[in-house]
């Protein structure tokens, strides 16, 4: 976030706004001086240094891998392609999902290559165990080797912190926490570990390094990034590919996967931090930012680049997405930077290029696309690209060259030797899966001490502690997105048979009658204790389920209940110790204020043990971890345009050891749940409250007689009542909807409220409507209002029973409620904490999906009238 500061001191250069066009670029290098060469990099401890100061690049390097090409390799190659038919040629490139072919579609349809998506297991299977994943694998294997050309194909995952879509694999810190450890060798020997992990399981790819510069925190994808400081990233990308390939120099040995480079180009700078938005850099600011990972990696001997759904768009450059970019695909990467591996898209990522769709896309393969991720419109796209190719808007030259890269790469991996994955080296080893000491060590680099007022840690050995909040105890939370589920949702610490969380590890150290474990808080004296430990944080997320948007950094995805706990401890006369876990620095004043000792942890994965270690001395050192991206000392980012604001603790501050840290009492004047959009001006973004899952501050709940208080629906998506429930129901898109059941038996209500009000005076000044997409399973028996609350009994609302009684039965449909209907009624705008209620005493069932505020709906043709 604060890389403007940062980095300008750092490469000694002006990154302003004078961006060179993709045409004066390429005439610079025509006429320009020597290209730079960029190869192996200095070492420290044997592993990558972590540069002081990187050189201002004028153009894109030239990067020489240490994976050198091979003469007779290209021979090979060229008599392959020579026996090839254009079918099977497009099947190479072709990459469908598990889920969506069988082993005997491998051999019909030639496919270079199949993935998994997160949360895609064989056989559907959360809990597969290595020998399902490897039959699978041998399935797909042996399937290839009988197909006409007999070339076999290769299986990517998505193994980005360790293993994890593996039921009982040992899960290591995301990579938020690997860069606050500053260790190199430490990227190196977690990325050599997950190799084994993958081999364990038979795939032969991992998409990962994410070699992300992540310049905005409310980006929901910052914990998959190493830092906001590229020096970190280059070197990182550079042991990380090391570690993955087994340090290739001419094969992928025994003990290497293939790795990714991802996602090219520009991932984590894009505007406000919008997932597969658009990153407005100047070209020199893509070169000398967000290019530095990629120069590692490639230099590494990185086999394949990962192409990124954002696009890249300014004044003077307009790339647009760039799956569609020939610029970036082949005239930087394969041309300038010299890459001969392959290239390959991202999830449905073509689909998202102009003109194109899911199944179809020759812009995309003319720019230089290599495989196609396309998870389930394959058999579409293997026809239409056919037809492409035939019809002459593909090159036949353009397609050999795909799979000339194809081929190359797998012959790198050594795959055209290879055993099928059941007899290859860590196939089905429990020993492979399993890496907790490395684990539980990088935990420990990790963790970065923030606070440690009047040098309260470590805890003596003897310690009597009192261990409260919702994170203690849940390993799920512990490991974030991209673990066992692409959300990281729906996992209980019954999914992680080999781990353990901070509780347990605290419990193991201090011997579990010195621990007494209390969630909330509740029915506890903090005096009775030495000390008290707080472990609170973030809930799971991935990809744009997790970006911020408007949201401030302090409402962002810190639950209520969090700060609650911490108001239950404090102040007790005991030193109160608050572990953070989660995926980004966030504005925690409230937090850090009421506590003595502040601990972040990130997504430490599943080596809870990892932080006792730390918190209570005992044999490890202390703290080592300096902080990878800066601390927000305000809940609300720099406006566009405004110089970036000073943070509170800066890129590379922690406690060392366990140095006393006197951080004085902290501003808490807070912006509420927004930082723009509300107030008196005009709202321009949709005000999201229900997407796919409640968007913080918002909270799913059902009331009735039970409990009017609210009884939250939990990340199972699910809350009952006798009058009302919940569970989970699809309206768009799997899952991703409130289906809610009113009995008939007694009035009730289902509703999405915040803790704190915010000001929406803007939404207001914008007519914006409340928006929601519905499907209604049975209609309305009695009267049913759509509500909003100004903080209860503050309220208005509007008779919807005609509204939805209109609707179809068992379709999906999208309802508009101008937000004047409810001002007119005395709704103030400015204290608004339930932005959407439904309520009815009859019987009535219906899907509520999609639920937001979007500005100048208010005045669409379609909305229900207000009366
Ligand atoms: C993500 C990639 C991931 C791919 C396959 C995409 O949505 O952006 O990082 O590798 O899915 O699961
Ligand atoms: C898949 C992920 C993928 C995402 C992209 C999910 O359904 O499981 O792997 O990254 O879709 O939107």
């Amino acid at each position: 976030m604060q890389w403007r500061s940062t980095l300008a001191a750092v490469l000694g250069l002006t990154l302003a706004a004078s961006a060179t066009s993709a045409a004066v670029a390429q005439e610079a290098q025509r006429h320009g001086p020597k290209q730079t060469v960029i190869g192996q990099p200095k070492t420290e401890h044997g592993c990558a240094r972590i540069e002081k100061s990187l050189p201002a690049l004028k153009d894109w390097p030239k990067v020489e891998s240490q994976l050198k090409g091979d003469r007779k390799d290209e021979a090979r190659i060229k008599a392959i392609l020579k026996d090839m038919t254009l079918a099977e040629k497009v099947g190479q490139m072709t990459q469908p999902e598990i889920a969506a072919i069988t082993a005997e579609d491998v051999k019909t349809y030639g496919f270079g290559s199949v993935l998994n998506g997160g949360g895609s297991f064989p056989g559907g299977n959360k809990r597969a165990t290595p020998q399902d994943w490897l039959a699978l694998a041998d399935a797909y294997f042996e399937a290839s080797k009988q197909s006409r050309t007999k070339i076999p194909v290769i299986w990517g995952i998505d193994a980005v912190h360790g293993n994890n879509n593996v039921f009982g694999s040992t899960v290591f810190p995301h990579n938020i926490g690997l860069g606050a450890a500053h260790d190199p060798c430490l990227v190196r020997d977690i990325s050599a570990a997950t190799a084994e992990q993958i081999r364990a399981t038979g795939q032969d790819w991992a998409f990962a390094p994410t070699l992300a510069v992540v310049e905005d925190d409310r980006w929901g994808r910052t914990y998959e990034g190493f830092s906001e400081d590229p020096r970190i990233t280059r070197a990182y990308g550079y042991e990380a590919v090391k570690g993955l390939q087994d340090n290739a120099k001419k094969r992928i040995g025994e003990d290497g996967v293939i790795a990714t480079a991802k996602h090219f180009l520009g991932d984590g700078g894009t505007i406000g931090g919008k997932d597969q938005g658009v990153n407005p850099s100047s070209e020199q600011k893509m070169i000398n930012v967000h290019g530095q990972g990629y120069y590692g990696a490639l230099a590494a001997g990185a086999q394949t680049v990962m192409i990124s759904f954002n696009s890249w768009t300014n004044d003077v450059i307009n790339e647009g997405k760039v799956h569609g970019s020939k610029y970036v695909q082949t005239g930087i990467l394969k041309e300038k930077m010299g890459f001969d591996g392959l290239l390959v898209s991202d999830w449905n990522g073509i689909g998202q290029v102009t003109g194109c769709t899911n199944s179809s896309c020759a812009q995309a393969i003319n720019a230089g696309m290599d495989i196609i991720m396309v998870p389930n419109d394959w058999k579409a796209f293997i026809s239409n690209t056919i037809a492409q190719v035939e019809a002459g808007e593909i090159s036949m030259a353009r397609i050999d060259d795909a799979v000339t890269r194809i081929l190359r790469v797998k012959l790198r991996a050594g795959v055209f030797e290879a055993p099928k994955p059941s007899l290859r080296e860590h196939a089905g080893e429990q020993k492979a899966l399993l890496h907790k000491e490395l684990a539980r060590e990088a935990v420990r680099e990790s963790a970065v001490l923030l606070k440690n007022n009047k040098r309260v840690l470590p805890l003596s050995k003897r310690s009597k502690v009192l261990v409260v909040g919702k994170s203690a105890d849940n390993i799920s939370n512990q490991t974030g997105g991209w673990t066992l589920s692409w959300q990281g949702t729906g996992n209980t610490n019954a999914d992680f048979p080999n781990a353990t969380s901070i509780l347990k590890g605290i419990q193991d150290t201090l011997g579990a009658a010195n621990v007494t474990f209390a969630e909330t808080a509740d029915g506890v004296d903090p005096a009775q204790f030495d000390a008290v430990i707080a472990v609170i944080g973030e809930t799971p997320y991935a990809e744009g389920v997790g970006d911020l948007g408007k949201r401030s950094f302090e409402a962002a995805r810190l639950q209520p209940q969090d700060l609650a706990v911490l108001d239950k401890v404090s102040g007790k006369g005991k030193p109160v110790i608050t572990v953070y876990v989660g995926g980004r620095a966030l504005h925690m004043n409230k937090e850090l204020n009421r506590s003595d000792a502040f601990v972040a942890a990130w997504l430490p994965g599943t080596e809870g043990q990892g932080i006792a270690d730390l918190l209570i001395k005992g044999r490890h050192n202390g703290f080592s971890g300096k902080l990878s991206y800066s601390w927000p000392a305000e809940a609300c980012p720099a406006l566009p345009g405004e110089p970036a604001k000073k943070p509170l603790f800066q890129l590379g501050y922690g406690l060392r050891d366990w140095q006393t840290g006197n951080v004085g009492t902290l501003d808490e004047t807070s912006p509420g749940a927004l930082c723009s959009g509300g107030g008196g001006g005009t709202a321009t973004d949709d005000l999201e409250i229900f997407n796919r899952t409640d968007v913080a501050p918002y909270q799913s709940m059902i009331g009735s007689a039970e409990n009017w208080g609210g009884t939250a629906v939990g990340p199972d998506g699910q809350a009952s009542h006798a009058e009302i429930n919940v569970v989970q129901s699809d309206v768009n898109v799997q899952q991703d909807a409130l289906k809610t059941t009113w009995t008939g038996t007694g009035p009730a209500q289902v509703y999405l409220q915040s803790p704190a009000p915010s000001d929406l005076r803007g939404y207001g000044n914008a007519n914006a409507a409340i928006q929601f997409d519905v499907i209604v399973h049975q209609a309305p028996a009695n009267r049913t209002v759509i509500s909003t609350h100004c903080v209860y009994p503050c309220l208005a609302e509007i008779d919807a029973t005609q509204a939805f009684r209109n609707l179809p039965i068992g379709q999906k449909a999208t309802v508009k409620v101008p937000v004047s209907c409810f001002t007119d009624k005395g709704l103030d705008l400015e204290l608004v904490n339930t932005p959407f209620l439904v309520y009815t005493d009859g019987a009535f069932q219906a899907s509520f999906a999609n639920v937001r505020w979007v500005p100048k709906a208010g005045a669409d043709p379609d909305v229900v009238p207000c009366a």
